[in-house]
């Protein structure tokens, strides 16, 4: 490898303790994404050509969600006690014996982290020819992190962690987000010397600096903290979330999407949204959601791997799941497709509609109340209000056929299986147990019999009865 070659290190072995979860810390989820294949993501947006990741505490579940993410870019070392994060970048080190270049090392809790700025840091370094070149941060708060020293000269000469602060270097606020690029030599050599005597006991990576300052100068490069904050408890968890949802819906504005509210949209990060979208607030749109251009989600719509085609219209509180919505087809309000429900173009579902893993055809129209489960429906069908879908016998899921063109009457149940031929027509209120030639009529209910005064004779027995009722108490 060359000597402007870059190994990113990204440390990840700590346990997450304030995080209190059974899930490992830097799994838990920002915008869809694991913490940790933030940081990642951005180191190799820098050019790193591979990224080793130290894990201890929950490494059977970080690994393969690494791999199926990121494969053969990303190499895993164990740190089996953590002693530090001197010992963690040691043992990141360690699984590239051969790397002759620079080591970008960064801490695995840190989702804030861009491309662009670890692509800085270590021209940064390059340019000046520094052993060490590490960002920092010259305002804000600094509470919890490491300080940097400088000399009189102004240069950086160490870091000290808070806990090892004096009164007067805790009142320091330029602070160490954690982020270093490192000559690979010096830091084989270096990172043997560090030692233990600070307040935790443990190899301090920061220790690093001192030793790079007694040799050469140190490359120190501020970067605005929006970038930088990392995560420890769930608090510290959605307020970086927060940056990333701003960062996603001013770069979406940029591209051509009217989001109106981004204080209250969440936008997963694989989400695909496409130019002249528009979107309300309250909306999430989740894992691999596609939104196709023309497309209005209107408010509190919820997305879950749903793929949204052309001019398509979401009105407010549409819930669905692993579905598509054909082009100019118009959903909701307060419509929930479960998954594998398929709307062709022009289709329209209508308030507490619920569909799943149904087809409806081009120009179809459930507007009202009904239950669409196991259902191929053709084009230009009508389904009436109240119409169930009867597709379960309590051991089998069977299917309902609508043929193109079929009209099923309100309050109609349609036990499955069964097809409702091409233009049948199934009167309201009658259960369909047969299936209905094409073009026949359906009809299944009792005969309707009017009887002359008898309403008014009820009603007076009925009141009668009621005053004496009364009467009783
Ligand atoms: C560290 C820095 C501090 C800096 C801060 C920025 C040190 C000694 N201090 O402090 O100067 O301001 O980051 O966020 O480096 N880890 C391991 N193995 C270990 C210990 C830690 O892999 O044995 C990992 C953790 O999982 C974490 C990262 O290293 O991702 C940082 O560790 P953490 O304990 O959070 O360090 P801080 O105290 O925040
Ligand atoms: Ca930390």
């Amino acid at each position: 490898m060359s000597s402007s070659s870059l190994v990113a290190i990204v440390l990840a072995a700590g346990q997450g303790t304030r995080m209190k979860s059974a899930l490992p810390k830097v799994l838990h989820p920002l915008l869809g994404r694991p913490m940790v294949a933030l940081p990642v993501q951005a180191a190799l947006d820098a050019g790193a050509e591979r990224v080793v990741v130290v894990l201890g505490h929950g490494r059977e579940q970080i690994e393969p969600v690494l791999s199926a993410r990121f494969g053969e870019r990303v190499l895993f070392a164990h740190q089996t006690e953590q002693r530090g994060t001197g010992d963690a970048a040691r043992v990141g080190a360690e699984a590239v014996p051969e790397h002759a270049g620079a080591f970008l090392i960064v801490n695995g809790d840190a989702p804030l982290l861009t491309g662009e700025c670890l692509r800085a840091l270590a021209e940064s370094k390059h340019k000046t020819s520094a052993l060490l070149a590490l960002l920092t941060v010259r305002s804000g708060d600094a509470t919890g992190y490491g300080r940097i020293l400088r000399n009189a000269n102004h240069h950086a000469v160490a870091i000290r962690e808070q806990r090892d602060c004096t009164h007067e270097e805790a009142a320091i606020t330029e602070w160490n987000p954690g982020v270093y690029a490192v000559d690979a030599a010096f830091f084989r050599e270096a990172i043997a010397q560090l030692g233990t005597n600070n307040a935790q006991g443990e190899l301090y990576l920061t220790d690093l600096l001192a030793l790079a300052a007694a040799r050469s100068t140190v490359a120190d490069l501020a970067w605005p903290e929006e970038d930088l904050h990392g995560v420890n408890d769930r608090s510290e968890l959605v307020a970086r979330e927060r940056v990333l949802r701003l960062r996603r819906a001013r770069a979406l504005g940029k591209a051509g999407v009217t989001v109106r509210d981004p204080e209250s949209t969440f936008i997963d990060l694989d989400v695909e949204v496409a130019p002249d979208v528009t979107i309300e607030s309250h909306v999430h749109l989740r894992g691999q959601t596609r939104i196709a251009s023309g497309a209005h989600i209107d408010t509190g719509c919820v997305l879950r791997d749903v793929i949204v085609h052309e001019s398509a219209k979401l009105l407010p509180y549409t819930v669905a799941s692993e579905s598509t919505i054909g082009e100019r087809a118009q959903v909701g309000p307060f419509s929930h497709l479960r998954p594998q429900s398929e709307l062709g173009p022009e289709a329209h579902i209508g308030n507490f509609v619920e569909t799943k893993k149904t087809r409806i055809g081009r120009g179809s129209k459930a507007n009202h109340l009904s239950y669409l489960g196991d259902g191929v429906i053709g084009a230009n069908v009508n389904v009436g209000a109240g119409t169930i879908f009867c597709n379960y016998d309590g051991y089998q899921k069977h299917v309902t056929v609508l043929e193109d063109g079929a009209f099923i009457g309100s309050d109609s149940q349609i036990v499955a299986p069964v097809t409702v031929g091409k233009d049948g027509y199934v009167a309201t209120g009658t259960t369909v147990t047969l299936d209905v030639p094409p073009g026949a009529l359906a009809i299944g209910r009792g005969r309707q019999v009017n009887k002359p005064e008898l309403g008014d004779r009820l009603r007076e027995r009925l009141k009668a009865r009621a005053e004496a009722a009364k009467a009783k108490k």
